[in-house]
């Protein structure tokens, strides 16, 4: 196991109707609050009307600003920010999923900040301040509610960038399973396609002796595939929504790659088909991640091979782990294709003319500083277009 160091001060507030305890959460650590929010759904849902009851039942001044979109853009993080300053915002409200999360996180970064908001996911700079920001989750699926990252799209240079600070960690997030009830379909599918992405990422390692994290990867990878099905089936479970929720926010709060080498290629290489053909993240993973593991698992087939067997069941000779890896990988699509997940870049209406592009700009050769990405195997510009073509 490596070294680590573990601080993850999100503080969770879970239930049935916790979505209305929101201004009494916030007053402590507020008095005048940005409530940040997508394309509508709070307000189709009537949760927009029970937050706003809350804050008012608290006594707490509020402006707002809706309008993110999955793939949350730049320009409306610069209008935030000019909003917020404005209104001399001290807190802000982040009432979605993921996007309006990590939208919220930049304009919190944004407000102290000189200079432009953009150079902290361009030129990776530290950030010495930010707003506070707490959260009312609607979807279970970035894992945005308990981590310290945002990820912004910038429309005008097609890029996609992520931005990691402990500042950023949420102060309060709430999650109630019963707000989920609502989710289209597709949106169930991408969700827990990131989540357990979000798991892989930190599990397929080289680090030996994390028996520990090795098992709290495992097991919250079967809860999810456990209870997902029974949620497409039937949204309205809420039983299987508080597992599913739980397992999002777990899968990405950190604890599950401590002392553990980490991969990240495959939110890598997604982050790419986002940018440019502005498709949904978990979408993007679904169809890389089989071809990803197909691409690498012989650089640690015993890995794979516990995978397998832990995770997806798989019953076979030890004696033949190349076999038990891959039909691990196997079972993995069809637990895809039982989530109605796309299989392929084409399901993502994704053709070949932007794959070399797509490759070079992963990996940085674009801008002539290749660096491989990936931790199980180092992949350079190459092996990433060898995997999307994988993937046609
Ligand atoms: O915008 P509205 O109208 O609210 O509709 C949203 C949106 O269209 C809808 N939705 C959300 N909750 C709903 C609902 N519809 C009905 N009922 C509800 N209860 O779902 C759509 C998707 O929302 P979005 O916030 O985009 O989803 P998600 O949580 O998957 O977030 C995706 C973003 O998170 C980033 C991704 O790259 C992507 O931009 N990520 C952020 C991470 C982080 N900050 O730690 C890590 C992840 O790896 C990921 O990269
Ligand atoms: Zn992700």
């Amino acid at each position: 196991m490596n070294n680590f160091d573990f601080y993850a001060p999100a503080r969770i507030v879970f239930g049935r109707g916790t979505q209305n305890q929101i201004g009494e959460l916030l007053k402590p650590h507020a008095t005048k609050v940005l409530l940040h929010y997508g394309g509508g759904s709070i307000k189709r849902t009537g949760l927009y009307d029970q937050v706003v009851a809350s804050l008012n039942k608290a006594g707490l001044k509020f402006v707002e600003l809706g309008g993110v979109v999955p793939n949350p853009r730049l320009s409306l993080v610069r209008e935030g920010i000019k909003l917020a300053r404005a209104e001399k915002i001290d807190h802000i409200l982040a009432v979605g999923g993921g996007s309006t999360i990590d939208s919220s996180k930049a304009i919190a970064m944004g407000i102290p900040y000189a200079g432009d908001v953009w150079d902290m996911y361009d030129k990776g700079l530290a950030i010495e301040e930010a707003v506070p920001v707490s959260v009312i989750l609607t979807i279970p699926a970035a894992g945005s509610e308990s981590s310290g990252d945002t990820v912004i799209s910038n429309e005008e240079t097609q890029r996609k960038y992520g931005y990691g600070s402990p500042k950023l960690r949420p102060v309060i997030s709430v999650m109630n399973p019963e707000l989920f009830f609502t989710l289209p379909k597709e949106q169930i599918g991408y969700g827990v396609a990131d989540m357990m992405s979000h798991i892989f990422e930190r599990y397929f390692t080289h680090t030996k002796n994390a028996d520990l994290t090795d098992g709290l990867c495992e097991t919250t990878l079967r809860t999810i595939i456990l209870n997902a099905p029974k949620v497409l089936a039937n949204p309205s479970d809420y039983d299987a929504w508080a597992e599913v929720g739980f397992a999002g926010t777990v899968a990405h709060n950190g604890l599950l790659g401590m002392g553990r080498d980490q991969d990240w290629a495959c939110h890598g290489m997604e982050h790419e088909l986002s940018a440019i053909y502005d498709v949904a993240h978990g979408g993007g993973l679904a169809v890389l991640t089989p071809a990803w593991m197909t691409y690498v698992y012989k650089e640690n087939v015993g890995m794979f091979a516990q995978f397998a067997t832990r995770v997806m069941g798989v019953e076979g000779s030890l004696r033949d782990l190349e076999s038990v890896a891959l039909e691990g990988i196997r079972r993995l699509r069809l637990f895809y294709e039982q989530m109605e997940l796309p299989q392929t870049l084409r399901d993502l209406g994704i053709d070949e003319e932007n794959l070399e592009l797509m490759a070079k700009r992963a990996t940085g050769a674009a801008f002539d500083k290749e660096s491989p990405i990936g931790g199980m195997k180092k992949l350079a510009w190459q092996d990433v277009l060898n995997i999307y073509n994988l993937c046609k």
